[in-house]
């Protein structure tokens, strides 16, 4: 099925983009000086992830980076979200710096440049130095700081070339699933070691902004986050409540504070952990940003659960809804939705989608092809959402698809195909996928109906 898209909608500067973040495409784990990250710990620990997989290899990105930016240039994007591994640019996480590691960067900087393709650096795609770990991680307010070192570094380094840049990406993650819910690395379940991770990571991205933009005047420096929409399961009270509380916990959390409105109080109190709050900390938090970054994949319906685990909201499954590969909803209006609620409740005035897509099980035609109208409806679909909040004042100037690549989805390991993309891991072959030729089709028509 194709919809037609309104998209005399984008202005005509709209960035239209793609994403990866290291870990998830690199591999070359061990090469020219890098160290180990908790990914590579997490994911050698077995039963983490699905059929055993690691990022060892993963899309190869390291070695076939000239190969993947020809191919965002024959997609014809005209920007490319990455990350930054810090385990390879400082692999004692702070302190002596690795060039091998810097240099890679620098060249894929000057390689996408010369393609006519903006780089998008996020600094940190949840790929902490082990040696950090090993002394706190997240949990320890040192670890904000050597980040900001850290950002200082790269930006120093790229920012002569680089515009935009990234502190994190989806700390709700790093935090939530990671030291409280035990899925990713470091995968804890503690959760006071996930409010005082959470507090450190939003902590670190005030810190590493200033340092962004002391190292790289002129650096246009956001977050990303990751968000949802909440709806009560029923009208019941104690689902209604409920339904605040996820709100709390997957939305307010992360953007009050970050937006000068502070920790929300009914979630402070929900949690009973104290925060390591030092005088400053939430004007650095607080810092205004050029840009936010809106990770959209699906939405949440929830009921009361008193007996589980914080919020205390489970969420439910709906029946005879569309779902990707991933079991995720699909819901395009909630990416409208989302996108009003940044403009209208926290006032943001340069919004990007820096995620969305959908994974589902692609099979390669005897031809080679790779025909995907599950993708390629998602794609259009969100994109007609993102229209519709433009037309409705949302200050909207691109939208990155994820990902370029199929790649190590984490906990799921390379079973679950993001990519416009397609990655044959055995010869690591790329294939351009419908949906990618379709996302082209659509980049180039926005260009002709600015022309
Ligand atoms: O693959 C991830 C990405 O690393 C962060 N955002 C969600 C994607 C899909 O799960």
């Amino acid at each position: 099925m194709s919809e037609s898209l309104d998209l005399a909608a984008f202005p005509a500067d709209f960035l239209w983009g793609t994403a990866t973040s290291a870990y998830q495409i690199e591999g070359a784990v061990a090469d020219d000086g890098r160290a180990p990250s908790i990914w590579d710990t997490f994911s050698h620990t077995p039963g983490t992830i699905d059929n055993g997989d690691h990022g060892d290899v993963a899309c190869d990105h390291y070695h076939r980076w000239p190969e993947d930016v020809a191919l965002m240039k024959r997609l014809g994007t005209g920007a490319y979200r990455m990350s930054v591994a810090w385990p390879r640019v400082l692999p004692a996480g702070h302190g002596t710096v690795n060039r091998p590691g810097l240099d890679f960067y620098d060249r894929l900087t000057d390689a996408l440049l010369e393609a006519g393709i903006t780089p998008n650096v996020t600094l940190y795609h949840w790929d902490l130095p082990q040696v950090l770990q090993d002394r706190g991680g997240w949990t320890v307010r040192d670890t904000a700081e050597h980040f900001a070192a850290y950002a200082s570094l790269v930006a120093g380094r790229l920012g002569d070339r680089v515009t935009h840049w990234a502190t994190l990406n989806e700390p709700l993650c790093s935090a939530w699933i990671g030291h409280l819910e035990g899925r990713m690395a470091p995968g804890l379940t503690d959760l006071t070691a996930a409010v005082n991770a959470a507090y450190h990571l939003l902590l670190a991205h005030g810190l590493g902004t200033q340092a962004i933009r002391a190292a790289a005047p002129g650096a246009q420096v956001g977050l990303v986050t990751n968000h949802s929409t909440v709806e009560a399961a029923s009208t019941r009270p104690e689902d209604v409540a409920a339904a605040a509380r996820m709100d709390g916990h997957t939305n307010r959390w992360w953007l009050d504070p970050v937006y000068g409105r502070g920790f929300p109080t009914d979630m402070r109190e929900l949690y009973g952990v104290e925060l390591p709050e030092r005088p400053g900390d939430l004007e650095t938090i607080a810092v205004p940003l050029d840009w936010h970054g809106l990770n959209y994949y699906f939405p949440a319906t929830v009921t009361d659960d008193p007996e589980g685990p914080v919020p205390h909201a489970r969420e439910v499954r709906l029946p005879d809804v569309p779902r990707t590969g991933m079991d995720w909803q699909i819901d395009a209006d909630g990416l409208e939705t989302l996108l009003l609620r940044l403009t209208e409740e926290y006032g943001v005035r340069t919004l990007y989608v820096t995620e969305n897509g959908s994974a589902f099980p692609d099979t390669v035609a005897p031809d080679g092809s790779v025909h995907d109208p599950g993708r390629t409806h998602y794609l259009e679909q969100h994109l007609g959402a993102c229209a519709r909040a433009v037309r409705k004042g949302v200050p909207l100037a691109g939208y990155y698809a994820w990902s370029l690549l199929d790649n190590f989805e984490w906990a799921y390991g390379y079973d679950k195909r993001f990519g416009l993309v397609h990655v044959d891991y055995a010869t690591q072959t790329r294939t351009i996928k419908t949906s990618g030729l379709r996302y082209a089709e659509i980049i180039r028509a926005h260009r002709q109906t600015h022309t």
